[in-house]
């Protein structure tokens, strides 16, 4: 990727770029749609990255261009926030100025194998490594933290799309072989290596919808909360209730808030249930609570769709030991954890063919089948 980018910026721009940045896309184990009610997830970075190289450029505008379609597009970047991927590099740029970390211009290359639509982030890892090469530019290095919040605000405040953290903040702080248990409300973070082998299955479904049904998600969380202060005034934040009571949610709420709060509650205590099976090594458990994560998913949070439910379904039945999809849902892709009945590569070839072959006799094609190995987090590459 960074060869493609480098070749690709010194073909459209004609010269040598100065400064280039990495970040991963990332899988979610467990732990989905917690982060923007204030609980925890547990997501890892995947192997593959983002590229973004730069150079200077005139001051106020943005000369911005990508390996997946090679058109240049020339941006002020105190103008209106373009849609498309554009969007993102504005957000990011005007996010710096805040900052003093932005370049005055700039003329930037991105090239990605992270796949657009899956919900494997490639939105994070765009804006992240932009944030970098930017700001590498500018002269100025970026904390982790303030990095994520850069990407952070870049596609909240300004593309519109009303993520959490979690996404900007694995693409951030991943470390390779580990996965991340991050507290969303207070920012604190762990570490947690990956035993086990886990599988992604890309189901092709990508749903244009993704991003509306997602904001409307988080306002219907957001009424759960409201409606909920009314028998706890006190109440701070969605996953803040209790588990235990999760049942009483039934006499407080009908649907669907009841359902998205039946989620978030049930899911901040699975993730944080899941994180120490993890540790210990206890992955039957833990394949257990990412069945009842997908699950809840399904019936609850209503973000699922039946290839996702076909893969899971199939999956369990072929001897996995947990299934569920990963991300925001409504298409994209699946993560399959193999038990070790399946540890040998002729086992692990059967499960594979079995999800293949249940997938092509609903929908006709064939879905994409990788193992998901945890990367590193994001940094700084060289342009030469
Ligand atoms: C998207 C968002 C994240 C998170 C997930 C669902 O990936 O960007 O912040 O809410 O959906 O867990």
């Amino acid at each position: 990727m960074r060869a493609q980018a480098i070749a690709l910026f010194r073909e459209v721009f004609s010269r040598v770029p100065t400064h280039a940045a990495s970040a991963p896309g990332r899988v979610n184990l467990i732990g989905d749609h917690t982060d923007y009610n204030g609980g925890p997830v547990l997501p890892m970075a995947t192997m593959e990255r983002t590229v973004a190289v730069v150079g200077p450029g005139e001051a106020g505008w943005l000369q911005i261009v990508s390996a997946r379609d090679s058109v240049m597009q020339r941006l002020r970047w105190d103008g209106a926030v373009p849609g498309g991927w554009g969007g993102f590099v504005v957000g990011v740029m005007r996010e710096l100025k805040g900052r003093n970390a932005a370049p005055p211009g700039a003329c930037l290359a991105v090239a990605s194998a992270v796949p657009v639509g899956a919900g494997l982030s490639s939105s994070a890892a765009l804006a992240v490594s932009v944030a970098r090469a930017l700001a590498g530019l500018a002269g100025v290095t970026l904390p982790p933290a303030a990095l994520v919040d850069v990407a952070h605000r870049a596609e909240h405040d300004h593309v519109g799309v009303r993520c959490g953290i979690m996404d900007q903040s694995i693409s951030v702080r991943a470390r390779a072989g580990h996965a991340l248990l991050l507290e969303c409300a207070t920012g604190r973070y762990r570490h947690i290596p990956v035993r086990g082998r886990v599988l992604l299955v890309d189901t092709g479904v990508r749903h244009d919808l993704a991003a509306s049904s997602y904001n409307e998600r988080r306002a219907e969380c957001e009424a759960a909360l409201v409606a909920l202060r009314h028998w706890e005034p006190g109440l701070a934040l969605l996953a803040d209730w209790p588990a235990a009571r999760a049942r009483s949610l039934r006499r407080m709420l009908k649907p669907p808030l009841l359902g998205r709060a039946m989620h978030v509650v049930t899911e901040t205590d699975r993730t944080r249930t899941a994180a120490q099976r993890l540790s210990r090594g206890r992955l039957r458990d833990f394949g257990r609570l990412m069945n009842a994560s997908h699950e809840s998913c399904r019936r609850w949070f209503e973000c699922s769709d039946p290839a996702l439910d076909l893969v899971t379904r199939t999956a369990r039945r072929a001897g996995a030991w947990g299934a569920r999809l990963t991300g925001a849902g409504w298409g994209g892709a699946v993560l399959v954890l193999t038990g070790p009945a399946l540890a040998s590569a002729a086992r692990e070839r059967r499960m594979v063919t079995t999800i293949t072959t249940a997938f092509r006799r609903a929908y006709g094609r064939d879905p994409t089948i990788s193992v998901v190995q945890p990367g590193p987090g994001a940094r700084r590459e060289r342009v030469m």
